[in-house]
């Protein structure tokens, strides 16, 4: 039997750079969730895709989309958390306009660097991408309109700690227009305790009701979980987030 082993943030945070490496350089491998064209399915109409770069479309690993969740208005500023290689980020900077600006941060540096190439390759001047922690954003307080994120929280332990760095940097007004992994049945103590299910979005997702909790005691008010997306189960890599029903969810929430 498995040695269940209490769950060490060093080793998790380090599967997650592995996996999430390997999605960068090598998109084409096959993972436990649906990568690249599933931004057709999660409703990312041809409009808001056109002028997005292949490189940043085919390492997209979200699942679902914020920007169902209303347009962002020109020149608001916006923070996308785990911004990946920088899809939902770029698409945003199109929305804000050159009177705003866009920050993507993530762990990963591999990440960081496609999305910095990305924005690059589609001449944007109103993104910028930093290595940084959900747990700790490099931001003020009160200095951001909108945070995005896709597919990112479920992957953090401690989800109350990046909820009120969210709430920190968002000004009064200000909302939350997010993506996440939410579970229909849960998660045992035991497992949450394992680096590989975490890294296959299932120890890390939440029930609905322990999600809107967390939303709650940090402040946040208008909490609302809309849409519903299949990412997992027809995935080249089979995984536990079936036992589970793990989902991807659009998420909205206003300071
Ligand atoms: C499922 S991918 C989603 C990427 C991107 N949002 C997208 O939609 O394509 C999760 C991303 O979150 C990043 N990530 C995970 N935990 C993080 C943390 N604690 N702080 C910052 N980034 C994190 C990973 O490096 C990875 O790029």
């Amino acid at each position: 039997m498995e040695t269940i082993q209490k769950l060490n943030v060093h080793e998790l945070r380090k599967a997650i750079r592995q996996e999430y490496c390997e999605v960068a350089k090598n998109p084409q491998k096959g993972f436990h969730f649906l990568s690249g064209p599933l931004v057709k399915t999660l409703g990312y109409t041809w409009d808001i895709i056109e002028n997005i770069p292949e490189s940043a479309i085919e390492s997209f690993a979200g699942v679902g989309n914020p920007f169902k969740l209303g347009w962002i208005e020109s020149g608001k500023s916006v923070v996308d958390i785990g911004c990946g290689a920088g899809l939902d980020a770029l698409i945003a900077s199109t929305m804000v306009g050159i009177e705003g600006i866009v920050t993507g941060i993530d762990m990963t540096l591999e990440m960081i660097e496609k999305a910095r190439w990305n924005a690059y390759e589609m001449r944007v001047s109103n993104a910028r991408f930093t290595q940084a922690f959900a747990e700790q954003l490099p931001f003020d307080n009160e200095t951001t309109d909108v945070v995005i994120s896709n597919g990112v929280i479920n992957l953090c332990p401690n989800k109350s700690k990046v909820f009120q760095e969210i709430f920190r940097i968002l000004r009064p007004g200000g909302r939350l227009q997010i993506a996440d992994v939410l579970l229909k049945h849960p998660v045992s103590e035991a497992a949450k305790d394992r680096v590989h299910l975490w890294t296959t979005c299932v120890a890390g997702g939440l029930l609905e009701t322990e999600y809107v909790e967390i939303l709650q005691s940090v402040g946040f008010r208008n909490i609302q979980i809309l849409d519903v997306y299949d990412v997992f189960g027809s995935a080249p890599v089979a995984s536990s987030a079936a036992k589970f029903q793990a989902k991807g969810y659009n998420i909205y929430a206003e300071k």
